[in-house]
């Protein structure tokens, strides 16, 4: 399974629901939650892990932030695919992309239940953030690029 852009209708709406299925649905939240204003800018790179049969397994998405500096956001993994590595394929392809693109520093608010997946990843806790839902702690973490993905195997 290889990482891409969605591309076409059918691969945008399974973006979207395996986004909504992991971030919003188990809150209850309202469909369409699972979109942001600058999903469709330009500068806005997103990483679909599609599985042989065509289905979502994995999403992400990068879009600058300050300069210099690129967050990562939407990161979700389906279930049946959790801890099989999807989740660092798209990490790494999205940082891939940050490298290109001339960030020098990726950011991110993560559920606590995710940081030690981007610890295991490189980043680090740079401080509690907001809770999202009155429910869920994030924590501001932070990764250095330095022109080529460093090796955390
Ligand atoms: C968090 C999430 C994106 C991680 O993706 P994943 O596909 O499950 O993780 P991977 O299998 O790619 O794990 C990559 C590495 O991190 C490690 N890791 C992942 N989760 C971990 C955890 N909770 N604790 C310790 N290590 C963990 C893995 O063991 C693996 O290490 P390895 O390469 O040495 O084997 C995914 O589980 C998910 O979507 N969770 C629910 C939604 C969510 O929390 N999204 C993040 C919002 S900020």
């Amino acid at each position: 399974m290889s990482v891409i852009p969605p591309d076409s209708p059918a691969q945008w709406a399974a973006y979207y629901r395996l986004r909504y299925e992991v971030l919003r649905q188990p809150w209850h939240q309202p469909e369409g939650s699972e979109r942001a204003d600058d999903d469709a800018a330009a500068t806005t790179t997103h990483a679909l892990l599609l599985t042989p049969e065509g289905y979502a397994a994995a999403v992400g998405r990068l879009s600058p932030a300050e300069p210099g500096q690129g967050q990562v956001r939407f990161m979700a993994v389906h279930p049946v695919w959790q801890g099989r590595g999807a989740g660092r394929q798209i990490l790494e392809y999205l940082e891939e992309a940050a490298c290109r693109q001339g960030f020098t520093e990726l950011v991110l608010h993560a559920r606590q239940l995710a940081v030690p997946f981007y610890e295991r990843l490189g980043y680090t806790v740079v401080a509690p953030s907001h809770t999202l839902f009155g429910s869920i702690p994030h924590f501001l973490m932070r990764r250095q690029l330095v022109g080529e993905r460093v090796d955390t195997a």
